[in-house]
């Protein structure tokens, strides 16, 4: 299974771009990565996010549908609460905080598209 996370500030989501591999890379994407064996979802998603952002946080809620990747993986997406720290773009090639124009605008790679929707109604509309 691979985690992302949904974290919303100010009506405002955080969006990261990749910089891996070649065909993904300067796509944006909710930030990320694969549950290790003996993690759970939330446990992991924390690390990846402590790990790619330099931030504590706490997950919350999941985001509806989960979505069926090349190879046998799972992606989930959680809703997640900053609690310490601000995010920098440590395994990224750049952050940005969208609006709902911003996430329906944004290159996103395919496979986070299913969640714009819902996204899109937590987010300051222009
Ligand atoms: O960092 P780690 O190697 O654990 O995982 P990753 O390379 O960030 O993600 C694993 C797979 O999930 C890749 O195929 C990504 O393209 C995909 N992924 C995605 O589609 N959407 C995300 N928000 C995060 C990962």
């Amino acid at each position: 299974m691979v985690v992302a996370g949904a974290l919303v500030a100010n009506g405002l989501l955080l969006l990261a771009q990749r910089s891996r591999p070649p065909e993904l890379a300067g796509m944006w994407e909710l930030p990320g990565g694969k549950v290790e064996p003996g993690e759970s979802p939330e446990g992991a998603l924390e690390r990846e996010l402590r790990e790619e952002l330099g931030v504590e946080t706490v997950v919350g809620q999941q985001l509806a549908g989960d979505v069926d990747l090349a190879g046998g993986l799972v992606l989930r997406a959680y809703r997640v609460e900053l609690m310490s720290g601000t995010p920098a773009p440590l395994d990224h090639s750049d952050l940005r905080w969208v609006d709902a124009r911003g996430l329906v605008g944004a290159d996103l790679v395919d496979a986070d598209r299913a969640w714009v929707p819902e996204l899109s109604g937590m987010l300051r509309q222009p």
